[in-house]
């Protein structure tokens, strides 16, 4: 198996209190994971930490590459941390249409596609704001899946899901794990 994650030694303090303290696991590469810990203990902290989105001390490497602030990430990856980020006065596929601005060959059809996959009507034009609680996060979802890109860092990606939305997002996340992504979530 190759290591396509290393986490080494990293911790984490704010305002002198520690949040991540001294982890260091690997994780390989074709497969998909999930932190379990109870409310608090640092999931999210350690999906930012793997995202490069706060500074840490010990060192983070994907792929072999650093992974540091402030320096150029070196995986294109789809990611959901807590929230959807979503514009509400937006429909679906304008939200998407957005995010395909900043990325390379995806076109309508992946959108309307990452839509279907996460259950999410493509012809639907109401503005997000009109969304229920688990419509955002289906919307939210198909972001991260936009783009086919690798890994997919999800946290807590089942919140506000009905029982069938999350069977068919377990389904959904086999399915393109065995096809090539790499996933790090933290879901039960
Ligand atoms: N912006 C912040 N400033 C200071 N402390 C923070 C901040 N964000 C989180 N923390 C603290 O960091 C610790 C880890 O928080 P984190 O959000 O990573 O927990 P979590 O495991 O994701 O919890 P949950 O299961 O509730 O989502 C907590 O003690 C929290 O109080
Ligand atoms: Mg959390």
């Amino acid at each position: 198996m190759t290591t396509y994650l290393s986490v080494n030694h990293v911790s984490k303090k704010i305002n002198g209190y520690t949040v991540l303290d001294d982890i260091t696991f690997s994780l390989d590469a074709g497969k998909i994971y999930g932190f379990n810990g109870i409310n608090g203990s640092g999931k999210t902290m350690l999906l930012r930490a793997i995202l490069a989105l706060i500074k840490t001390t010990g060192s983070i490497t994907l792929k072999q590459q650093p992974v540091t602030l402030n320096q150029p990430f070196p995986v294109k990856v789809g990611a959901l941390l807590e929230h959807p980020s979503v514009i509400s006065e937006f429909s679906a596929v304008k939200n998407l249409q957005l995010i395909a601005h900043l990325q390379t060959n995806t076109t309508q059809k992946d959108i309307e596609d990452a839509l279907l996959l996460v259950g999410l009507d493509p012809s639907d034009r109401r503005k997000v704001k009109k969304y229920s609680l688990g419509m955002k996060q289906k919307l939210g979802l198909a972001q991260a899946f936009l783009g086919n890109n690798e890994p997919l860092v999800l946290d807590e990606p089942t919140n506000a899901l009905d029982a069938n939305s999350i069977a068919r997002l377990k389904t959904t996340l086999k399915k393109v794990s065995s096809q090539r992504h790499n996933h790090f979530t933290n879901m039960p």
